[in-house]
């Protein structure tokens, strides 16, 4: 493929710009597909057990007034340049976020929808608290067949108000660097986040938020059938894989997620503040262009005839 050099200079990951055979040699299959988890038999049986109706509507709660809190400040960003408000989320590896997922969620019939029927689902969904305060739910965007699939967060405010992910300036980071691979989210990514509606004051999503919200994400999953997925950030890393390992720790490796291959990243919203990690990203990104290749020759498809970019 040919790259855009200019385009990879002004990145600041040229320098990187090289094969990382021994990393991709390296492929673990350490995580097992999250519904087939104990923990995950556990809260099904629970959820069972208690025999809570399909889809229980999230009843406005006094509490929901102590998710409103305000951003809290990524350090070391007294020097970056201004952001857009969803910048502001905690997209670091400090304060570790735990995902022992304590939340009985009632069995739903999510698994069966198809693409209109799983949007509006989302799109009247009240599953949790947070559609209490949400202008638009954020579903997802991109090539519904694509062989590529980023996975974020949550969506911030200007997605909120757009009802797209990442549409800021993270957003726009993110599509140059996917630009260098040949892929984009106009013809052959699917992008979609883990929580489909803004955190208030862009708060961490809470446990039983994450643990309501992640069937759609799951059938999403489902539905596009990628041959491969970046996760961006500690959270989306971390939510997908149920750990709470750093991302430093993740990184590198091939994990696995409902039996496709994930790589994992820094979220773009980070790396804006983060320069000198511009070079990780782009060799995460390099993994995930080998292990989508390796993807393909187990699958017998030529070099040339892939969809995905690269
Ligand atoms: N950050 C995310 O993780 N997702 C978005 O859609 C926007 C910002």
């Amino acid at each position: 493929m040919a790259l855009d050099e200019s385009l990879i200079e002004e990145l600041g990951i040229g320098p990187i710009w090289v094969q990382r055979g021994a990393v991709a040699a390296s492929t673990t299959r350490e995580v097992e597909a999250a519904a087939s988890t104990p923990v995950a038999a556990a809260i099904l049986a629970e959820a069972q057990s208690n025999q809570a109706p399909a889809q229980t509507p999230h009843e406005p709660t006094p509490t929901a007034a102590a998710h409103t809190e305000a951003p809290r400040e990524a350090p070391g960003e007294s020097d970056a340049a201004p952001l857009d408000a969803y910048d502001d989320l905690p997209w670091t590896d400090e304060a570790p976020v735990h995902f022992a997922p304590a939340v009985a969620v009632a069995p739903d019939d999510v698994h069966t929808l198809d693409w209109d029927a799983l949007a509006e689902r989302v799109a009247n969904c009240q599953r949790c608290r947070l559609c209490e305060r949400r202008t638009n739910t954020v579903f997802g965007v991109g090539d519904r067949e694509a062989d590529w699939m980023l996975i974020g967060e949550a969506p911030g405010e200007n997605e909120d108000k757009q009802g797209e992910p990442f549409v800021g300036q993270a957003g726009k980071l993110l599509d140059n660097m996917l630009r260098t691979l040949a892929l984009s989210r106009q013809s052959n990514v699917y992008i979609a986040n883990v929580i489909k509606c803004r955190p208030p004051g862009n708060r961490n999503p809470e446990l039983d938020e994450v643990a309501r919200c992640e069937l759609y994400l799951q059938r999403q999953v489902e539905l596009v059938k990628p041959k491969v997925i970046v996760a961006m950030g500690r959270f989306a890393a971390q939510s997908l894989l149920k750990n709470e390992a750093s991302i430093a720790s993740m990184r590198g490796r091939v994990h696995e997620y409902r039996g496709v291959p994930v790589i994992v990243t820094y979220h773009p919203a980070y790396l804006l503040r983060s320069l000198q990690d511009k070079s990780k990203a782009w060799a995460d990104l390099c993994l995930a262009r080998n292990t989508y290749r390796d993807a393909l020759a187990a699958l017998g498809v030529e070099q040339g005839a892939e969809k995905g970019g690269v």
